[in-house]
């Protein structure tokens, strides 16, 4: 054990020899000492010592202002014990002295033994102090390096998991864009095989009217399941367009429709398929939502003609609404089939995911759940393997949604009810021949340019009805041209044809200036449509009286 030091402080020096001698008895003590308690502070700083032996009664400085100073100096938590000697032994001077920071007391006349025991005491409790500091620092020490250790393991682990989130997204585009090419390129092995046919032998080919004319329609409907591929895949995570019409919709009665449209799936395939399914209607009347008909229905659809499918024996599907919170609704799709595992509830809503292999796209729930997140709703599934699966679908109240549209709905089968004259601005020649064909088919004159600054020239140098252009031209954008032509003629429509509307809409950007936005491919009575609905605009008020 190392020497401890201790320091006496009295101003007579026959105490202080008395105390030397009696100390020099024990072993490894040593000490240094002084009769004048101005020294202290800086004797103290240069001895360090373990226990001072305190006078109180001193000239110039007394025991108690020494022990002010001693603490004013001593860093926190340090424990340097005092041991005040006193001839005065009033309770008084005692608490003064404890609450100076005195740790004990001497009373002279001292006695060898007691000097020696409280002395030996003091220093036994300032050694235990010592080791307990020590032991902290040791625990200090390997906290922070434990500390370190789980801040580089949760690092590292946070690293694995971006990596697994990324190779996640990765195999999940794998099998999108696998699922799309395998759609696709059915599709296109019918139009191509039939145009090839057609072509190869077309005298004989198109003297066959009726052959002629089915190879024609498996073509059309082909090219259409195609362009619905295309759409469908437009839905994972499409904004909703400004434009869009949410109508205050009626959900319970809404449920029901679908239910009465999916009837062939569960009620006559299924029995054709010696299956029983019982679907059971628990709608409680429910205040309006803002939503899309036609889309909300398809959600409720692929719903339910998955939890027929998850029933090859049979079962019971449950269609049930239901308030849910604050300005909130909801609908179930309960059935009691054979639940999904956990890897199936994981990775049900991704695009092309599917366990039904030749018979299912893998589309129906990753449709639903854009759709329902374009309504500002959310989508849940709990599933128990053996058991059955609920999928709940939440949706916002009428007045609760957000941005609805106000564009009224084009009228299904209108038309312009007169010729019009159209500038046509398209740059893919092939495009603008097939539009040109369209409009010219319902008798209306057709200008045509391939760029902005030709369209916007051509305008100029006549009198137009409407406006047809694409978005994405060389020199100067269709939104240009847009701008341009309503600022000669603000009354002139303007409607953007464009297969770009999904990415310019997605990244927020309503292209503005148009009166109504069609996306390609399109048909014509798409255009038709939209033509009836702004061609009204264009009508001098006294010839619509
Ligand atoms: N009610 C359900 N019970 C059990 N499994 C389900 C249920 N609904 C969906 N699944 C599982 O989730 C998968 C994906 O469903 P999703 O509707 O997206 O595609 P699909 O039904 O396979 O094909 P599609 O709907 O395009 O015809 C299904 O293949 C099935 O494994
Ligand atoms: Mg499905």
């Amino acid at each position: 054990m190392p020497e401890s030091t201790i320091l006496i402080v009295d101003d007579e020096p026959a105490n202080v020899f008395l105390l030397e001698s009696v100390i020099a008895r024990l072993s490894r003590y040593r000490t240094h000492s002084t009769t004048d308690s101005r020294q202290v502070s800086a004797l103290a700083r240069e001895v360090r010592p373990d226990l001072i032996l305190l006078d109180l009664s001193m000239p110039f400085m007394d025991g108690f202002a020494v022990m002010e100073a001693l603490r004013a100096e001593q860093p926190a938590g340090m424990y340097l014990p005092i041991l005040v000697l006193t001839a005065d032994v009033t309770s008084q001077t005692r608490r003064r002295a404890l609450a100076s920071g005195a740790n004990d007391f001497l009373t002279k006349p001292f006695e060898h033994e007691e000097v020696m025991l409280r002395c030996k005491n003091l220093l036994a409790t300032r050694d235990l102090h010592l080791a307990l500091q020590d032991q902290n620092a040791v625990l200090e020490e390997s906290v922070r390096q434990r500390t370190c250790d789980l801040e580089r393991t949760l690092a590292e682990l946070r690293a694995t998991q971006s990596q697994q989130v990324q190779q996640e997204r990765l195999r999940a585009l794998g099998e999108m864009s696998g699922g799309i090419a395998h759609d696709l390129n059915n599709h296109l092995t019918v139009m191509v095989g039939y145009t090839e046919l057609l072509l190869v032998n077309d005298a004989q080919m198109l003297s066959n009217r009726p052959m002629a004319r089915h190879y024609l329609q498996t073509v059309r409907a082909a090219a259409q399941d195609s362009s619905a591929v295309v759409a469908r895949l437009r839905e994972f995570g499409r904004r909703r367009e400004a434009a869009e019409v949410f109508l205050p919709l009626n959900l319970p009665r809404l449920v029901q429709e679908a239910a009465l449209r999916t009837q062939p799936k569960w009620r006559t395939q299924a029995r054709a398929a010696g299956r029983t399914i019982n679907v059971r209607l628990e709608l409680s009347p429910l205040p309006d939502v803002a939503g899309n008909p036609d889309e909300l229905r398809e959600v409720v659809a692929n719903l339910i003609f998955n939890a027929v499918d998850a029933m090859p024996h049979g079962g019971d599907v449950t269609l049930r609404t239901r308030r849910a919170g604050e300005g909130a609704v909801a609908f179930e799709v309960a059935d009691t089939g054979i639940g999904m595992t956990e890897e199936v509830q994981r990775r049900c809503l991704e695009p092309f995911f599917t366990t039904k292999n030749e018979t299912g796209a893998g589309l129906g729930l990753s449709v639903a759940y854009g759709i329902v997140k374009r309504h500002d709703g959310n989508l849940d599934i709990l599933s128990e393997l053996g058991h059955g699966t609920t999928v709940s679908v939440r949706l916002p109240l009428a007045g609760a949604a957000t941005g609805r549209g106000q564009a009224p709905a084009l009228a299904a089968g209108a038309r312009p009810d007169r010729a019009l004259r159209v500038l046509l601005v398209e740059d893919d020649p092939k495009v603008s021949e097939l539009v040109g064909e369209y409009l010219r088919l319902d008798r209306h004159e057709v200008v045509g340019a391939t760029n902005g600054r030709e369209g916007l020239e051509k305008f100029g140098a006549g009198a137009f009805d409407l406006g047809v252009t694409d978005l994405a031209l060389e020199g100067m954008s269709g939104e240009q041209l847009a701008a341009a032509v309503k600022a000669r003629a603000a009354g002139c429509p303007v409607i953007l044809l464009t297969g770009l509307a999904d990415t310019v809409l997605d990244r927020g950007e309503q292209p503005a200036g148009f009166d109504v936005i069609l996306r390609k491919p399109i048909l014509p009575d798409d255009l038709r449509r939209a033509m009836a609905q702004v061609a009204g605009k264009t009508t001098p008020p006294a010839a619509a009286a």
